[in-house]
């Protein structure tokens, strides 16, 4: 039952999606920094939904820390957040107890937690437990900007349509944060989004392909074997619901490669050593190489579609159809960017302080 993650930075997830909080415990945390409240906003504000692809349940986001802070900065102690759920409607979720939704959770929660499990709402494996993410992801990440460590996602990918490559990466980041779509061309942001309509049109939902960077980290962090920089990264990235892909640098497609081609040549500028290309995405042999760590994310379409399905139901092992009810993003995808980021900070600060220790965030 393992809902704690990192080592030197501990994050500890809790809630369920209808039940009365959501929240996490950050455990490990530098003692004085400074708590961006705007920040923690604007990082919710692009959480939540927005527009007609993403759910109609709307949730404030009030969110409180409850310890680790004095004076708005960081105690050093464990920083507690909650995050009350406002906007619930169970009685859609009923029969979920029982039948389950095809590509959902419900059988295997029902298979591990023996039918304990609380089923409202996806209870602990929604899309809603992630608030707490990005709000506990949001104070580490200006934590590191302040180092000059910058991290953001767009969405590189939906339906046929491609957003443009990051090219100068500190404004496309500042730019993806300060957009409610993290989107950096607008005619493909027009474009993905007219697709994301057709699919709810449909009755249908839509996923897509992220892509994050993380930019100012120093080479040297990350560990050889099983906590490779790689393996902690997507680690966290399988942790997000819905996540089924992780790729870094030219990813898949290094199998298509030349080892000429795929090779990232050094040089050096201005007593810096940099690398031509970036088909390693800035991590060889599990440590970060200075160059922009880049990888991208395979989000699917949402399971909950209110189309009819077959499936069964469970508890009274006979064959059903379901056609899902209830308040859901037909496009994860816009919602989930965030999330990424947020997680990849986390992952980032967690590898920076177990690689310099705790004091590592001190501003
Ligand atoms: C931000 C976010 C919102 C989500 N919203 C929905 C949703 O409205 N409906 C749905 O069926 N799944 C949604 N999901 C995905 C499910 O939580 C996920 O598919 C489910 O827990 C099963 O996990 P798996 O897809 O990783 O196997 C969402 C995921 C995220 C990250």
């Amino acid at each position: 039952m393992k809902n704690t993650f990192g080592n030197a930075l501990k994050v500890t997830l809790f809630g369920e999606s209808h039940g009365e909080m959501i929240g996490t415990v950050i455990d490990g945390l530098t003692p004085g920094i400074e708590i961006d409240y705007g920040f923690i906003d604007s990082q919710l504000e692009r959480r939540r939904s927005k527009a007609t692809v993403c759910t109609q349940r709307k949730e404030k986001d009030e969110y409180k820390i409850v310890s680790g802070i004095l004076n708005g900065k960081t105690t050093g102690t464990p920083l507690c957040i909650m995050i009350p759920n406002m906007d619930t409607k169970s009685s859609d979720y009923q029969i979920f107890d029982a039948v389950a939704r095809p590509g959902h959770a419900d059988y295997t929660a029902h298979c591990k937690y023996h039918g304990y499990q609380d089923h409202r709402g996806g209870g602990h494996f929604s899309g809603r437990v992630t608030v707490a993410l990005v709000a506990a992801g949001a104070i580490v990440q200006s934590a590191l900007a302040k180092k000059g460590i910058l991290v953001g996602t767009h969405i590189k990918k939906c339906g046929s349509v491609y957003d443009r490559d990051f090219d100068n990466y500190a404004k496309d980041i500042e730019y993806i944060q300060s957009i409610p779509f993290s989107i950096l061309d607008k005619d493909a942001e027009k474009q993905m989004m007219d697709i994301m309509i057709d699919a709810k049109k449909q009755n249908d939902s839509i996923g897509g392909i992220m892509e994050t960077a993380i930019i100012g980290m120093p080479a040297g962090v990350g560990e050889p074997w099983f906590d490779t920089l790689e393996s902690m990264l997507s680690h966290a990235m399988f942790a997000i619901p819905a996540i089924k892909g992780v790729e870094f640098g030219a990813g898949f497609n290094c199998a298509d490669m030349l080892g000429s081609e795929m090779n990232d040549e050094f040089y050096i500028e201005d007593g810096k050593i940099l690398t031509r290309s970036n088909n390693n995405g800035g991590i060889n042999g599990g440590i970060s190489n200075g160059m922009p760590i880049v990888f991208r994310c395979a989000i699917k379409p949402a399971s909950s579609i209110p189309q009819k399905q077959k499936t069964v139901n469970f508890k009274e092992m006979t064959q059903t159809e379901v056609e899902i009810a209830g308040r859901h993003d037909s496009a994860i995808i816009p919602r989930a960017c965030v999330v990424t980021e947020t997680m990849s900070a986390l992952v980032i600060a967690d590898a920076l302080l177990s690689r310099y220790g705790t004091d590592y965030l001190f501003n």
